[in-house]
């Protein structure tokens, strides 16, 4: 053999070395726990044969308690740069192979650079997340290149999407570059995320809660709020994540890929014309609206199971993604809340940045009135969906269905707040507050002052609503565009979309806003 075939030799022996991370055994514990590998997860993530991965030949330079013996090619991290549905994405994978995925100096340098790359191209970062979180051996030099990425989430926020897929444990300070990116996915019975873990808790506190209890998928899913998505497991979270990925643009500077749409723009959908029930406690699924009107009912949901009386969520108008925000009737009769707030403003901010359009769909009865929302601060957290709307330069459409009262008529993406169409359906109740509430304050002297307050205050209240529970008296101002034909409502949205497809909005020059977080 020459010497050149030997150095050949060499190098794809310690390329196998490299893809084989901390060895079998490690691997073996790795699937018998139904997870994947980092490398399995990539392969799965990109286009088949599109990953050309980076630095496999870094290793870590510790050398503190006998690490010098425990040296892995590539150390415990893949990066690397593929397609998906081939448009250019960079990636890290933790690999728990090695040292439990835990975060060396040399891993983050790798991290960095990917994200770096990412910066640079204008393409997205996805992060796999499977980590012990920082590598103990090495002290402070780990905490620091935690530091180096978190300083990168933050300057590529708004820049680049980043998303954050939590297949393992996610532990300590490490949370906070998932929480630093756009999107967090995490799977049911593999994920965890928590500062501090159960024995740390149970010193501090006395309480005694599980890993599951304390950071699994459900309770950030429903509790915390701190995920957006769960899966059942790795694969079907990648999955997700090329779904997701369809609907964004590459970079703040771009526009969502286009796809194609054999939905005709003017179908009708005659059961709009009967969804709203007579009653106006009855509730009715905001779903089947969304369904009805975007191409083909395809609605990828984010934030699925936290405050359900909002819906927020990805979907199309003839092939160009959109983002929707919608209250839920059959929810909280989708009354707007702390949580609710914190859901919507978020996605709307996140859609504002790349130049996603939003469509509001909108029936709300207000704000969750008592102690519980106003101690706990609802009214900075209803100022943040009040804000994220008004800042928003995308263009902006409004379709308010049933009710749209008070502070929340406003928040909800009213004319005044920008909104660029606003449409209403013939049922529409658009008015400063509910007929029952505006007749206790109005007519409380004149109902005290009658033998039969009951009758008085519901004569009253029919009269309130028959002259405020319409969409004429905004119409009649202009706060309403167009009062339209609830089946037609694919089409007038469509129409409005196109219209505003050149929309062009600048906000005054800042450093930067100072939102009420
Ligand atoms: C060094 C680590 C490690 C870490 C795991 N390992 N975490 N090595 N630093 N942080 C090593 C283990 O020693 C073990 O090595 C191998 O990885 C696999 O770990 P196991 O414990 O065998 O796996 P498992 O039973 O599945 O448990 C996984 C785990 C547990 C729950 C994640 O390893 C664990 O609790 N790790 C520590 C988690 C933690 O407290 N992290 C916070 C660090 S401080 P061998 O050689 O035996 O195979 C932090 C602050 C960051 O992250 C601040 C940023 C700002």
């Amino acid at each position: 053999m020459s010497s050149q075939s030997e150095k050949v030799r060499e190098l794809i022996d310690n390329r196998e070395q490299a893809r084989l991370g901390g060895g079998e055994k490690a691997i073996e514990k790795q699937h018998a726990q139904g997870k994947h590998t980092a490398r399995e997860r990539i392969e799965m993530l990109v286009d088949e044969g599109s990953f050309e991965e980076l630095d496999m030949f870094v290793e870590h330079r510790c050398t503190n308690f006998g690490m010098e013996k425990k040296r892995f090619l590539g150390d415990g991290v893949i990066t690397g740069y593929g397609t998906v549905e081939g448009r250019l994405v960079y990636l890290f994978a933790q690999d728990f192979t090695v040292i439990g995925g835990s975060l060396s100096e040399t891993m983050a340098k790798k991290i960095c650079k990917v994200m770096d790359l990412a910066m640079q191209m204008g393409a997205p970062v996805i992060g796999l997340n499977d980590s012990g979180g920082a590598r103990i051996q090495e002290g402070v030099n780990a905490l620091a290149g935690y530091s180096e990425i978190f300083q990168r989430n933050i300057l590529a926020s708004g820049v680049i999407p980043q998303i954050s897929a939590i297949f393992g444990p996610c532990a300590g300070g490490a949370v906070y570059s998932p929480a630093l990116t756009d999107f967090i996915i995490m799977a049911r019975g593999m994920s965890y995320m928590f500062l501090t873990g159960p024995k740390v808790v149970k010193t501090v506190t006395g309480e005694d809660v599980t890993q599951e209890q304390l950071g699994g998928a459900e309770v950030h899913a429903t509790r915390s709020g701190v995920t957006q998505f769960v899966v059942d497991d790795d694969k079907s979270g990648l999955e997700l994540v090329r779904k997701l990925l369809g609907f964004l643009p590459q970079n703040n500077l771009e526009e969502p890929p286009i796809h194609e749409n054999d939905d005709p723009i003017d179908r009708l959908d005659d059961s709009l014309n009967e969804i709203i029930p007579d009653s106006p406690n009855k509730p009715y699924d905001m779903f089947e609206v969304i369904g009805a009107v975007i191409d083909k009912g395809e609605f990828l949901e984010v934030h699925a199971d936290f405050a359900k009386n909002i819906i927020v969520g990805f979907a199309r108008f003839n092939g160009r993604s959109v983002g929707i925000v919608a209250n839920q009737p059959k929810s909280l009769a989708g009354v707007l809340d702390i949580n609710a707030s914190r859901k919507a403003a978020r996605f709307v901010r996140f859609c504002d940045a790349f130049n996603i359009p939003l469509v509001t769909l909108v029936d709300v009865p207000g704000f969750l009135p008592g102690t519980g929302q106003e101690y706990g601060g609802v009214i900075t957290h209803g100022a943040k969906l009040l804000y994220a709307y008004g800042e928003a330069t995308v263009p902006k459409v409004t379709v308010t269905l049933r009710k749209s009262y008070g502070g929340a008529h406003i928040v909800m993406s009213c004319k005044q707040l920008r909104g660029d169409m606003n449409y209403a359906w013939p049922t529409a109740e658009i008015a400063v507050m509910g007929g029952a509430g505006a007749v206790e304050v109005l007519y409380a002297k004149e109902a005290k002052e009658s033998d039969d307050p009951t009758k008085v205050l519901t004569e009253r209240e029919a009269e309130y609503t028959k002259a405020f529970a319409n969409p004429y008296n905004a119409a009649k101002y202009g706060y309403i565009d167009d009062v339209i034909e609830p089946r037609n409502t694919r089409f007038r949205i469509i129409r409005a979309l196109q219209q505003l497809s050149t929309k062009k909005q600048v906000n005054p020059p800042k450093k930067h806003d100072n939102l009420p977080l």
